[in-house]
């Protein structure tokens, strides 16, 4: 049932590229550019109509969410909140008819998703759910669903389940950025060829593996891990350090890069090891200034004696001069980068935890579908 691997979490890590192909397949049209989400009762109409999205989620689909934002907002040029689920419901949100809500959800059984949800549809807002589980909860009550197309995932940590999701947020934002003209075809015709070459560079990175296996032995001792990562990225050291809390039981914080000499520089030494995501587009200039800013904090760390393992994208010249490790992905867009640069965090978070002897696929106090409160 693991098909040769230790543990459902490693098997679900490497069914990453079929995961992604799945959630793609059948949605993108090469030849003209265009997208096709399954069917549901949120028209063109309405996606045109929208002034803002709410997205609401809990845990690892709030980190796909936090992403989301970043796309909705440069591509389809929409104001979007993110809240989590269980904070959302509570605090009387300004949500109404001409905003969309998007429920994440793996199970699609969430019991604060789910509160979230009828929180938005009784204001008068449509839901859209990205889900996992066909026929749950979250997925019948909404206007309309975009199924991830994962398959089943066994482990508790989510693997598989975040990458698809980055891929439905990310068909659904260039669906709203054509639908509002924000987007011509032929462009959305190029992220839609960058998607299509995603399974085989998320196929390249799996060749990681072993690295990361030589990182988890040197750093498994560690008490404490941060990540970092601005922009995009930050979601994606949120998400790193929530991979490695909830498997291994040290304590990781995910933190915006920029925010360091706002206080956490004073917890920096020489037993911290930090995780810093430090990719770049280098055709797209926000991408490269955001990586320069990145680097200086990297120098930062490297100046308080701290260990830095670097996550950067292939050809740079200049980072192994600043990083104690550096970990290579191929080039990307920026928006679709946290795709790839999530599946190394995932693996050194695996290797940590085997090492410490942890059950990695039942991790102590925690359940794989959360219906209580
Ligand atoms: C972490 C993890 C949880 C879930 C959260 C939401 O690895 O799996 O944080 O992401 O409980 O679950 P779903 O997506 O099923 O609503």
């Amino acid at each position: 049932e693991k098909g040769g691997f230790k543990h459902f979490m490693l098997k679900e890590i490497y069914e990453q590229p079929r995961a992604v192909r799945d959630t793609t397949l059948g949605r993108i049209s090469l030849d003209t550019g265009k997208i096709f989400l399954d069917e549901m009762q949120i028209t063109a109409d309405d996606f045109r109509r929208f002034e803002q999205v709410y997205i609401t989620a809990c845990g690892t689909s709030w980190h796909a969410g936090l992403a989301a934002k970043f796309m909705l907002e440069r591509l389809a040029k929409i104001r979007v909140e993110v809240d989590y689920a269980s904070e959302y419901r509570y605090r009387d949100p300004l949500v109404g008819p001409n905003d969309l809500t998007i429920l994440i959800t793996q199970s699609g059984e969430t019991a604060d998703t789910i509160a979230a949800q009828r929180e938005s549809k009784a204001k008068g807002s449509k839901t859209l759910a990205v889900c996992n589980v066909v026929g749950s909860m979250i997925a019948r009550e909404a206007a309309g669903t975009v199924y991830t197309h994962a398959g089943p995932e066994i482990g508790v940590a989510s693997t598989k389940a975040f990458t698809a999701q980055l891929t439905a947020l990310f068909l659904i934002t260039l669906h709203m950025a054509e639908v509002r003209g924000k987007i011509s075809y032929d462009d959305a015709r190029k992220y839609m060829e960058e998607l299509a070459q995603l399974p085989g560079k998320l196929e390249h990175v799996l060749k990681l593996d072993a690295e990361t296996e030589e990182l988890a032995k040197k750093y498994h001792r560690a008490s404490d891990f941060l990540f970092l990562g601005r922009g995009i990225h930050y979601p994606i050291a949120l998400e790193g350090a929530l991979k490695l809390k909830e498997i291994s039981y040290i304590h990781a914080e995910g933190y915006p890069a920029g925010e360091m000499k706002h206080g956490p520089n004073a917890l920096i030494d020489e037993n911290l090891p930090v995780v810093i995501i430090a990719t770049q587009d280098t055709r797209d200039a926000n991408s490269v200034l955001k990586y320069e800013k990145t680097i200086s904090n990297l120098q930062e760390v490297k100046a308080r004696s701290g260990t830095v393992i670097a996550v950067a994208t292939e050809g740079d010249p200049h980072i192994a001069d600043h990083a104690d490790h550096v970990v290579f992905l191929p080039e990307v867009p920026e928006l679709l980068s946290p795709i790839l640069e999530i599946v190394p965090l995932q693996l050194l978070a695996y290797h940590i935890a085997v090492r410490r002897g942890c059950d990695v696929d039942q991790p102590r106090n925690l359940a794989k579908s959360v219906t209580v409160e």
